[in-house]
């Protein structure tokens, strides 16, 4: 059990959260009353969200801190900001993360190779670091770590380094959940499915038309849209008092559904 009172307004800190998955959970935990801390990688991302979130949101706890996760001391900063303007921060959600072109390892330029690396394991060791002191100074608090492919140890040509991250990521959920016993801080992972975001339909090539007809076929199965799953996540994560909580949109059970459902449904989520 974990010491954060439910009953309190949650103050909550999400890692790239100036567009994408990351906008939807800020957008959707502050329409349950959160206050929530805003941050993209860099200062006109952070703002250009917060300015759209406060039109929403007018009354709301809303702060931009812009923040590079594959530096040590912007992500201090950010913990060390909201933790000033909020008086504490009950979930830390490490979501900031890059995907990769879909290439053989071989292929894949060295510079995004290091810049996955940088964001996707060595900005959440960092996030996992600074929010795992606080929170352990605090007594209590929840760090989520946000899963993708390659999480569950699956295997997809072309996602080797971005799946390598991903899967790295769980273990250290794991184990930090493990070291965070006795601390009054919980550990938990996120598994979003697939989502139309920038990070998927930005690297789709849309050039060669078989692609792209297999690609949007699957996507109108599977896929969501981000405002979807953060509704699904966000009164779990806030409804979470346990040490190494698992919270999954795209279960095995909802792949069949959707795809045995298909033929009916004929769901939409890319149109042309
Ligand atoms: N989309 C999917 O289908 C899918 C599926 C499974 C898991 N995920 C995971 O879900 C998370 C969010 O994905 P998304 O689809 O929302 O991606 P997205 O639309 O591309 O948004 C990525 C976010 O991460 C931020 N970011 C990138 N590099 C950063 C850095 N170095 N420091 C701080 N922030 C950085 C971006 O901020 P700036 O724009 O300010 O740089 C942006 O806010 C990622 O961890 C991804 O791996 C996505």
């Amino acid at each position: 059990m974990v010491a954060v009172d439910p009953m309190k307004e949650q103050r909550i800190v999400i890692t790239g959260s100036s567009r994408g998955l990351g906008l939807a959970l800020a957008d959707e935990f502050l329409s349950r009353g959160c206050a929530v801390a805003v941050s993209g990688s860099s200062q006109a991302s952070t703002e250009a969200a917060v300015r759209a979130l406060k039109e929403k949101y007018p009354s709301a706890r809303i702060e931009g801190i812009a923040c590079d996760v594959r530096r040590l001391e912007e992500v201090e900063r950010l913990w060390e900001r909201a933790r000033q303007l909020f008086g504490g921060v009950d979930h830390w959600i490490n979501n900031a993360g890059v995907g990769q072109a879909m290439l053989p390892i071989w292929e894949i330029e060295s510079e995004e190779m290091e810049n996955i690396t940088r964001t996707d394991i060595l900005g959440v060791l960092y996030g996992a670091r600074v929010a795992m002191r606080g929170m352990a100074e605090q007594g209590a608090g929840f760090i989520w770590f946000m899963e993708g492919h390659g999480s569950d140890g699956r295997i997809m040509k072309g996602l080797s380094v971005y799946g390598t991250a991903k899967r790295a990521l769980r273990y250290l959920a794991a184990a930090l959940a493990v070291e965070a016993r006795g601390t009054g801080v919980a550990v938990g992972t996120l598994s979003p499915g697939i989502m139309i975001t920038e990070f998927t339909m930005g690297r789709i090539d849309r050039s060669d038309a078989a692609v792209w007809q297999r690609t949007k076929r699957i996507f109108n199965i599977l896929a969501d849209k981000p405002e979807t799953v953060a509704s699904f996540l966000v009164p779990r994560i806030l409804a979470s008092h346990a040490n190494g909580k698992h919270i999954a949109w795209l279960t095995g059970r909802k792949i069949l559904v959707r795809f045995l459902a298909a033929p009916l449904l004929k769901r939409r989520v890319i149109e042309e």
